[in-house]
């Protein structure tokens, strides 16, 4: 196969910084065009990569239209990643799309049922699972070190963190804030560890109890704090089929610092998910097991990247099943659910 032509849909921060420079470490890649409704912002970021300026478009269907992309990274805000995807999937194109998977459940759906139609690669970007750390203990964990898992706690809380750049706090362009920024982060990598258990139902409380507010400390930059409409807090609880449950605690900022970090039980061993010691019992006595985790060379973007083009070159289904991430997706929008009602919110998983 020649070189996997690649475009990009939605040039901004993540695009220039961690998916442009992935696509160029991956030897059997070539760049070929950008898309962008800030077409000036194109035009930039093309010439910032030597792509002549033909090659830079404010319109991603005409991107598509050229007829020679492989494949796209869509990197747009999360309203537009159902949009995007979908025209991509039905112009025959490989998708490698930004978390979270969509704005709500039921645009992830349809951009799983448009990766089913045309048998093309749909991969989110769930690069946490991608870790150096997350990848040893899924290789411990599937073979069994663990016995049944029963519980995680996933924690991710910022002191002071909310976004300063981009549209991150406006409902209207991202469906959500620090849940759907970075909740799905630990929600997913936790869900996959656990095995990728089927959701039943999720309690939750959300709130913006920081983004709303004039005058707050945030070395993250400032906001428009006027258009700030999305949660900067979230705290859930996640029931699944096979008996198991979760808790979930994530901020962009709160009063607090150094949350102790997210665990896993099972009946056989547990572990703190960042540290890198088993909790086991054996030979009559508590034992604690410690593993090495050899660091990885690239970044997790950058692996993400290289197994998102393996699969493409050697015909493998998507190294993220897309089903996993529409599941996490289903637990958000339930825990958005729940939180307005104020009551348990079912979740009805079924495949297409
Ligand atoms: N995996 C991670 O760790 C990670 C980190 C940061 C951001 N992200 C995700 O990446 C996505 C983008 O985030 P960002 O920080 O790059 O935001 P950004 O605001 O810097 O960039 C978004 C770009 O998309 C463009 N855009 C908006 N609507 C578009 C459309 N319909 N078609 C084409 N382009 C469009 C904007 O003009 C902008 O240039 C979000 O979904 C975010 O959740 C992921």
């Amino acid at each position: 196969m020649s070189k996997v032509k690649v475009g990009i849909i939605g040039v901004g921060g993540i695009a220039t910084d961690a998916h442009i420079p992935g696509y160029q470490a991956v030897q059997e890649v070539e760049l070929y065009a950008v898309a962008d409704v800030n077409y000036e912002r194109a035009l930039a970021v093309a010439n910032q990569f030597d792509l002549p300026e033909s090659r830079a478009f404010a319109d991603y269907n005409d991107m598509l239209a050229l007829g020679v992309l492989d494949a796209v990274s869509v990197c747009t805000p999360n309203n537009f990643h159902a949009p995007a995807s979908v025209a991509a999937l039905e112009a025959g194109v490989h998708v490698l799309c930004e978390k979270p998977m969509a704005g709500n459940g039921k645009d992830a759906r349809a951009m799983w049922e448009a990766s089913i139609r045309s048998g093309k690669i749909l991969q989110i970007g769930v690069n946490s699972r991608f870790g150096a750390r997350a990848q040893t203990l899924k290789r411990i964990i599937e073979a069994g070190e663990f016995g049944e898992i029963y519980f995680a706690r996933c924690v991710a809380m910022r002191r002071r963190g909310i976004p300063g750049w981009g549209s991150f706090i406006r409902k209207d362009l991202n469906g959500g804030g620090a849940l759907y920024d970075i909740g799905v982060h630990i929600l997913d990598r936790t869900i996959w560890l656990m095995g990728a258990p089927v959701p039943l139902s999720a309690s939750a409380m959300t709130c913006a109890k920081f983004g709303t507010r004039e005058g707050i400390v945030n070395p993250w930059g400032q906001w428009d704090v006027s258009k700030f409409d999305v949660d900067d807090f979230a705290t859930g609880f996640v029931r699944f089929e096979n008996g198991a449950a979760l808790l979930l605690e994530t901020a962009w900022a709160s009063n607090i610092e150094g949350v102790g970090p997210s665990y896993i039980l099972g009946t056989e061993g547990g572990c703190h998910v960042d540290g890198n010691v088993i909790y086991k019992q054996r030979h009559d006595t508590l034992v604690n097991e410690t593993y090495e985790i050899r660091d990885a060379r690239e970044g997790t973007h950058t692996i993400e990247i290289r197994k998102f083009i393996e699969a493409i070159r050697e015909g493998k289904p998507s190294p993220v099943p897309p089903e996993e991430v529409y599941r996490v997706q289903l637990i958000m929008d339930a825990m958005y659910k729940s939180s307005e009602t104020g009551e348990e919110v079912k979740i009805h998983y079924t495949a297409p």
